[in-house]
C-alpha cells in the first residue's frame, strides 16, 4: 500500500520521480481544455474519495479536476456529514470506504486521525492538509520553484511568520530536496520542536532574507488556531510582513511564494503578491499537476 503522508517519510528518490512526473503530466496538457481527458489515464475507473474536515479551495477543486482528468470518479465528502464527525471510529471508516473507493484524499485536524486512517484503509491515502504538514503544497511549491529557477538543491528559501504547518512541510522537504531554508518570526510562534536541526532560526527579517532565493509566507491564524489568539499573533507578527521593503533585502530574482488564502496586506502586501517576484497563482496550479503526479504514484507504486 503506498500511501501520501508526509514528505519526510517518503523517500527522496520517489519525490523527484513525483515532481518529474508532475512536469510531465503539465506538459502533456498544455492547450487542452480544463476537462479534456488527459492521454494517458492511470485513474481509469478509480472511484476517489475526497474528505474535507476542514475548508477547501484550491485542494478541493485541484483534486476533482485531476481525478476526472486521469479518467477517474470523485465523491467529494465532508466531515461533518459522515458518521466519522458522529461517533463512528476513524478504523471503521477506513475500512468502510475501502470497500467502496480506491483512493482516499483526507484534509483533517489532528495528524492521528490521518495516520489511523491510513493504517485501517487497504487503499491508498494522501494527506490533504493536517494541523502539522502540507505535503501536497510544498511538492506543488518545489514544481514551480523549479519550473523558474531550476534545481532547489543548495538554494536558499525564507520563511517569514508563523512556524505552521506548511512550514513543517517546507522543513521536511530542505531535507529531502537538500536546499537551506531559514526560518524569521516570533519565538512563541515557532515551529514545532520536532523539525529542529531541519532549519536555522534568524530572529530579524532583513537578515534572513539576505541572499534568498525563495521568500514564503502564509496567513498568521491557520484554520486549526483559536479565533482568540487572532489579535495577539497579529501583534506577534506585523514586524513579519512580506513587503517590498524586506523582498529589496533578498535576491533580485528571489521568487515570491504563498500557498494561499492570503490575507492581503496582513502576511504580505499585495504589492508583493502582484508583483514581478510572485509567482502564487502559478503555485495554486501546480497544485493540480504535482498531485495528478502523487495519486498517479500511489495507484502505480
Ligand atoms: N493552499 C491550500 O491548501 O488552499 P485551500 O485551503 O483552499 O485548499
Ligand atoms: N496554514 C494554513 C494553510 C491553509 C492552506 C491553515 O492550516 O489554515
Amino acid at each position: 500500500m503506498t500511501h501520501f503522508l508526509d514528505i519526510h517519510t517518503t523517500p527522496p528518490s520517489e519525490l523527484r520521480r513525483i515532481i518529474e512526473t508532475g512536469r510531465a503530466i503539465k506538459e502533456a496538457r498544455k492547450g487542452k481544455p480544463k476537462a479534456a481527458l488527459d492521454q494517458k489515464l492511470p485513474l481509469k475507473d478509480h472511484m476517489v474519495a475526497l474528505i474535507f474536515e476542514k475548508p477547501s479551495t484550491r485542494t478541493r477543486v485541484s483534486f476533482d479536476v485531476g481525478v476526472r482528468q486521469m479518467g477517474g470518479q470523485t465523491m467529494v465528502l465532508s466531515g461533518t456529514d459522515m458518521q466519522l464527525g458522529h461517533g463512528e471510529t476513524i478504523a471503521d471508516t477506513a475500512r468502510v470506504l475501502s470497500r467502496y473507493v480506491d483512493l482516499i484524499m483526507m484534509r483533517t485536524f489532528e495528524e492521528d486521525t490521518l495516520t489511523e486512517m491510513a493504517e485501517y484503509a487497504t487503499v491508498p491515502v494522501i494527506n490533504g492538509l493536517t494541523n502539522r504538514t502540507h505535503p501536497c503544497q510544498i511538492m506543488a511549491d518545489i514544481l514551480t520553484f523549479e519550473e523558474h529557477r531550476g534545481p532547489i538543491k543548495g538554494r536558499k528559501v525564507v520563511w517569514s511568520g508563523d512556524g505552521n504547518n506548511v512550514f513543517a512541510s517546507f522543513a521536511h522537504a530542505a531535507k529531502q530536496f537538500e536546499f537551506d531554508l531559514v526560518f524569521t518570526g516570533p519565538e512563541p510562534l515557532d515551529p514545532e520542536p520536532a523539525l529542529e536541526g531541519l532549519y536555522a532560526i534568524e530572529r530579524n527579517p532583513q537578515a534572513a532574507v539576505d541572499g534568498a532565493d525563495l521568500v514564503v509566507t502564509d496567513t498568521w491564524v491557520s484554520m486549526h488556531d483559536p479565533q482568540s489568539a487572532r489579535e495577539r499573533r497579529h501583534n506577534q507578527l506585523r514586524g513579519y510582513q512580506v513587503n517590498a521593503e524586506l523582498l529589496a533585502h533578498a535576491k533580485p530574482d528571489a521568487l515570491f511564494m504563498h500557498c494561499l488564502p492570503a490575507h492581503r496586506d496582513d502576511e504580505a502586501t499585495s504589492e508583493v503578491m502582484d508583483g514581478p517576484n510572485s509567482v502564487i497563482f502559478d503555485e495554486a496550479e501546480n497544485r493540480l499537476h504535482a498531485q495528478k503526479a502523487i495519486m498517479k504514484w500511489c495507484v502505480e507504486s
